[in-house]
Order: structure tokens, then C-alpha cells, then sequence
């Protein structure tokens, strides 16, 4: 029988979550198409045809369970990620944010999935450059993913020079420390943007994390199921501070009449969202 043709049936989802339970890792809220062609690529290099053996190994080769992991938990990101979403944010979110406060206080925002850390390095990096000459401004950037590599790495801050080819010069010399090693060239973010950003190992369903001007949750709800989704909204919608703001990714879109009411688009192409006040709130 061929991958293709194998079912994921509910023994075998409850198998492998267990695997990955452990580790942070909730499969169970996952889009099961998703699961089975991770599941099946991985299969298919190893050349086993059966997911119970497939589950065995995970269990005795350390390396493919990373595979796996890192596979399921996709954390490909970049600087600047769809870099209209950050300039509109900066044009017309930013200075409203700021004038709110009144030129003193804390600015909290939450990078929810940051992955190995250039979303919320980059958030730094735009409110540094807007708050630079307001001495009485803080902001603090909270910064969360389950996967435990890709926090370990976004905590070092270095990065290939191919992460910052593409990005303008003036935000490499603002932010980035070039460091080269034997043969090897390294952007290292600067202490300053580093001490903007906490790291946590955390899963967005589980951690419960309040009073946020702003939460990026970018291509991060893609891989879940419409209730699991539904579940986050609603504790974004918590998380919030009155009319505070959601920035989502630009492929993903809201689900349901209930979550809908909870936000309003304000910027549809970028997925820029404001929590709505509800009346008996
Ligand atoms: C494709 S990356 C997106 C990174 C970044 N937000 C961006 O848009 O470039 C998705 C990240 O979400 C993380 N993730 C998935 N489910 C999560 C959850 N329940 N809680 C925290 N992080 C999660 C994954 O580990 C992965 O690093």
C-alpha cells in the first residue's frame, strides 16, 4: 500500500501525540491533512511504510524525532516579514499607540509563534525607531513558541548573513553587529534590542498572558483546526487591552460569527485587527 493511502485514524493521531505531548507539542488541534503529509514525507526518506513503525522510531532516534518536530512546527520565518504589514503598522498604528499614551508609560506587545525570533526582533526594531527620542516610553515584547531550538536560538540573537541580505543598510547598522569568525559571517542583533525582546518556551492554547496593546500572531494559525483557532481568538481577545490590536498573516483569515464580533478590521490586506468593546463588558 502506498503513504499516500494510509489512514491517520484516531489510535494512531492519539499515538503520536503522546510522542510529541511531552514536548509542547498539541497535534491534537492540528489540521490532520497537515499532520499526514509531514508525517508522510518524513516516511517516505526513511522508506517505512507503516505508522507504527514510524512512531517506534521516533521514539528511539533522537534525530529524526528533531526532524519530525521541527517539521510539524514549521518555523521558517524572516526580518520584516511581508514588510507592508510592518510599514503600515509603523505609518498608522504606531503614532496611535503612542499619542494613547500621551508620550509616557509601557507599550506591551506579544510576538505569539515568534519561531527563531525575527518577527519580535523586528517589532523591536520598528518601535525603537519610533520611540528613540521619547526617554519616558518602554516597550516590552513578550515573546512565545513551543518549540524549544527555535527559542533557544532567537534567545542568541545571531543570525546568517543571508537572514539580512535583503534588508535596508540602515537597519542592519541600527540594529545588527557584524561578527566573522574563520569563514563564517554573522549578524549578532545589539544588546539594545535584545533587552526589548523575553523569550519563552509556551504554547499559545495554554498560556494565558494579559494586558497587550498589540499581538502579532502570524502564520501560526494556518496549521490548526477552526475550534482551536476559534480558542485563540478568544484568548487574544482576553490578552488585550481595550482596542488593542491583532496582527495576523496574510494568508490567514478569521473564522467564525463569534470571533468576528470580537475584532474590526482595520487594515483587510494586511490582517490588522482592533478589539472590539463589547457592550456588557
Ligand atoms: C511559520 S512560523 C511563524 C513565525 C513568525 N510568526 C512569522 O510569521 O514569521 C510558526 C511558528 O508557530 C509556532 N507554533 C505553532 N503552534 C504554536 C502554539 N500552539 N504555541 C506557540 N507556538 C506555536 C511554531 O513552533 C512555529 O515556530
Amino acid at each position: 500500500m502506498s503513504i499516500h493511502n494510509l489512514t491517520l485514524n484516531a489510535d494512531v493521531m492519539a499515538e503520536f501525540n503522546n510522542i510529541f505531548a511531552s514536548y509542547g507539542l498539541d497535534l491534537a488541534r492540528y489540521k490532520p491533512a497537515f499532520i499526514k503529509r509531514r508525517l508522510d514525507r518524513r516516511m517516505r526518506i526513511l522508506n517505512i511504510s507503516d505508522y507504527s513503525e514510524y512512531s517506534h522510531t521516533l521514539k528511539d532516534n533522537r534525530k529524526e524525532f528533531e526532524e519530525i518536530f521541527a517539521s510539524l512546527s514549521i518555523n521558517v520565518t524572516n526580518f520584516f516579514r511581508d514588510s507592508t504589514v510592518f510599514d503600515r503598522f509603523q505609518l498608522s498604528i504606531l503614532p496611535k499607540i503612542l499619542s494613547d499614551l500621551g508620550g509616557s508609560g509601557k507599550i506591551r506587545v506579544w510576538s505569539a509563534g515568534c519561531a527563531s525570533g525575527e518577527e519580535p526582533y523586528s517589532i523591536a526594531m520598528m518601535f525603537k525607531q519610533a520611540i528613540g527620542k521619547l526617554p519616558n516610553l518602554e516597550v516590552e515584547i513578550i515573546a512565545n513558541d513551543v518549540n524549544k531550538i527555535a527559542i533557544q536560538f532567537a534567545q542568541r540573537g545571531r543570525y546568517p548573513a543571508k537572514s539580512v541580505e535583503s534588508l535596508p543598510p540602515t537597519i542592519i547598522s541600527n540594529n545588527f553587529q557584524k561578527r566573522t569568525t574563520d569563514n563564517n559571517t554573522e549578524y549578532e542583533v545589539v544588546q539594545a534590542i535584545k533587552d526589548m525582546v523575553t523569550f519563552k518556551v509556551g504554547d499559545i492554547l495554554s498560556d494565558a498572558m494579559q494586558s497587550f496593546d498589540v499581538i502579532f500572531c502570524r502564520n501560526v494559525l494556518i496549521y490548526y483546526e477552526k475550534e482551536a483557532q476559534e480558542l485563540i481568538f478568544t484568548k487574544f481577545y482576553k490578552g488585550l487591552k481595550d482596542s488593542g490590536y491583532m496582527v495576523l498573516g496574510m494568508d490567514e483569515t478569521m473564522f467564525g460569527r463569534r470571533c468576528q464580533k470580537l475584532f474590526n478590521p482595520l487594515m483587510a490586506r494586511e490582517r490588522i485587527y482592533q478589539k472590539v468593546l463589547q457592550q456588557n463588558n
